[in-house]
């Protein structure tokens, strides 16, 4: 089975992502296609960027790189669940990105964004990044609105069509996850 890590991109103390990444893995787990698991960046603690060659040579001189290497490098496609900050996905996201290279290369992702305006520009950037570093980026993502889909801003209630949009997502992430697997072979 292809093994999907579902990104939590915040660390925020009192998150919205938390709710948000169990709620993907929630509904991912029952559909019985894949394995499904948080990658919740908190519990990587990875520092500024602090690798002195660039990630493409591969040459990690750093445990917690090495600790972060090897977990994304057990997963075949992705989910990064992002909230928006500034109009672009969380700095702490953007340096877990740069730390690896060949880790992400050549796998599928998906997206669910949420914010006020749903997210949709931290998602847009962050295709942008992912690019470069050969993920293939599915086109259907999820939006959540900060408004409508969290309560007071914060108790996470999706509105029903989520669900039906998250499931898109998945169906994209895994069929271009199951395709690109004899490219890495
Ligand atoms: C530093 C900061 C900047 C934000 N900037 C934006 C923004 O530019 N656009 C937007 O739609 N929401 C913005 N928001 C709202 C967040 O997307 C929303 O609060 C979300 O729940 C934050 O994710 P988190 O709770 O997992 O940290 C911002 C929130 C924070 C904390």
């Amino acid at each position: 089975m292809i093994r999907v890590g579902i990104i939590l991109g915040s660390t925020r103390p009192g998150r919205n992502g938390e709710a948000v990444a169990r709620w993907v893995h929630d509904l991912a787990v029952k559909r019985g296609d894949a394995t499904y698991e948080v990658v919740d960046l908190a519990d990587f603690e990875l520092p500024h960027l602090d690798e002195p060659q660039a990630a493409a040579s591969g040459d990690y001189r750093h445990e917690h790189t090495r600790r972060w290497a090897d977990k994304i490098a057990s997963f075949d496609a992705f989910v990064f669940v992002t909230p928006e900050y500034n109009h672009s996905f969380p700095g702490v996201l953007k340096t877990a990105v740069d730390f690896l290279y060949a880790e992400w290369g050549n796998k599928a992702a998906g997206f669910v964004g949420y914010g006020v305006d749903g997210g949709v520009r931290a998602v847009e950037h962050l295709r942008h990044v992912l690019a470069m570093l050969g993920v293939a980026t599915v086109p259907a993502q999820v939006t959540l609105s900060y408004w409508t889909d969290f309560e007071n801003g914060v108790d996470f209630r999706p509105a029903a069509m989520h669900e039906d949009r998250l499931g898109m997502v998945l169906d994209q992430v895994l069929a271009w996850g199951g395709a690109l697997l004899p490219l890495r072979a």
